[in-house]
């Protein structure tokens, strides 16, 4: 790896992301059932039915995984607090040893000297809430306020970092239109509400952290670049519906307070009544935005029925996921980010490729990959936007979703028998560098 710290601006942040479900094992410390957890449980959701109960038991090798972090010359370390282990139900009692938890995680971190970046949701609803329409219903900013007010009375005055939501896309349309993620669901209104409550959660969490005086406060959401499989008109109108649906309205909620009109063509009739007046609470304004980012799209114009579109299969090499490798793409989607963002600070919050990694064969692909985005990253930069940290996803191989655990993105190894860490070459040639 030829890159060293001064070939980025000064006071540069680099770390490493996880999430809490896909790591921690939700079957310790009082956790709550979660809606991935059913979600798992039945057949063809999830590859071979796996779930989080177990995962990297992070929630017993803290300390361990820290040092890990530490070992790395991380800068940041930005990891999500799960719902469900801080509020077993959803709403009402905290679970103490949940809380207890978070809290030996910062600390853990700010002895060693990393920056901890939290997330508030990173996808495992509480079943509870689930059972009562989980994102479509119109109370879950109500409780993901309270949830957040609760968790950051312990944790907020020690935290560099916090964003609410994980990819309000994923939440959304990924889990509520295609049904790859739970709940599964595939219902164009469920779609529209969950994509709207969230950000509407967004907002108020956001409010009661800044009444509790906490700063750096930002939103962290997925982008993908949209280009048209053909030259002709209908796939680029198509191209341009997948960018509106994926990227803008997230984008345009945030900061415009407004959805684009390619959005709101299917998706208006669905939205909740009075959906125009939350803006003031989404708007909530912001310190940076976090850009996570791993692929791109071709998209197709199809008959049928709104969105109309399809993807198509690309030419590009292609990760362990069968994503595309495209660094110019997180260039792009950076500058896009600062569009919408104006002058605030801009973090790239995940980007990283699965690979079919065995302990013994240096994953230099890895390596090849981190190089070629972080280089996107310093054109970004010389383009004027105001990138201000790089986060690889992820610390370690652990749960990814739908697939499971044979996705490996980490940058170390964990033998899910033994749960046994080992460093991969991508770990050393980042350490090497990012060591101060
Ligand atoms: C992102 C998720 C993260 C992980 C990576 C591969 O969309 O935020 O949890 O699954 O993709």
């Amino acid at each position: 790896m030829p890159l060293t710290r001064n070939d980025f601006p000064d006071d540069f942040q680099f770390g490493v992301a996880t999430s809490a479900y896909q790591i921690e094992g939700h079957g310790f410390g009082g956790a709550g059932l979660t809606h991935w957890d059913s979600f798992a449980a039945t057949p063809g959701n999830v590859a071979r039915a796996e779930n989080g109960l177990r995962a990297c038991d992070h929630y017993n090798r803290l300390d361990e995984d820290l040092d890990l972090i530490a070992g790395l010359g991380a800068d940041v370390y930005r990891f999500s607090t799960s719902w469900a282990r801080v509020m077993p139900d959803g709403t009402g009692a905290a679970n103490p040893a949940g809380l207890d938890f978070y809290e030996r995680l910062v600390d853990g971190l700010l002895a060693r000297g990393i920056k901890p970046a939290a997330t508030l949701y990173h996808w495992e609803l509480p079943q509870p809430l689930a059972d009562r329409g989980g994102w479509r219903n119109a109370d879950m900013p109500h409780w993901f306020a309270d949830y957040t007010a609760t968790l950051m009375d312990r944790i907020g005055d020690r935290l560099w970092s916090a964003a609410p939501i994980n990819e309000p896309w994923c939440v959304g349309w990924l889990s509520h239109f295609d049904g790859h993620h739970a709940p599964g669901m595939r219902d164009i209104r469920a779609t529209a509400r969950a994509m709207h409550h969230v950000l509407v959660a967004h907002g108020r969490a956001i409010g009661v952290m800044r009444d509790l005086g906490m700063k750096n406060l930002g939103a962290v959401c997925n982008f993908e670049v949209s280009q048209p499989a053909s030259d002709s008109a209908a796939d680029r109108t198509a191209a341009a519906r997948y960018d509106a649906i994926y990227n803008r309205f997230f984008l345009g909620g945030l900061f415009r307070g407004a959805y684009p009109a390619a959005v709101l063509e299917g998706l208006e009739p669905h939205l909740p009544q009075g959906w125009q007046d939350d803006f003031a609470t989404i708007r909530a304004p912001l310190d940076w935005i976090g850009v996570n980012y791993y692929t791109r799209k071709l998209i197709a114009a199809t008959d049928g029925p709104w969105p109309a579109y399809a993807e198509v299969t690309g030419p590009l090499p292609k990760t362990q996921m069968g994503w595309e490798i495209y660094p110019d793409g997180l260039r792009q989607v950076l500058n896009l980010a600062h569009e919408y963002a104006g002058g605030l600070p801009v973090y790239v919050t995940e980007n990283g490729m699965a690979n079919p990694d065995t302990v013994d064969v240096p994953d230099t692909a890895r390596t090849d990959y981190l190089t070629q985005h972080l280089v996107a990253v310093q054109q970004a930069v010389a383009d004027g936007v105001p990138v201000a940290g790089y986060f690889v996803w992820s610390l370690m191989d652990n749960y990814e979703w739908a697939l499971g655990y044979d996705q490996q993105f980490g940058l170390v190894h964990v033998d899910f028998e033994s749960l046994k860490r080992t460093p991969k070459a991508s770990y050393q040639a980042l350490a090497q560098w990012w060591h101060r």
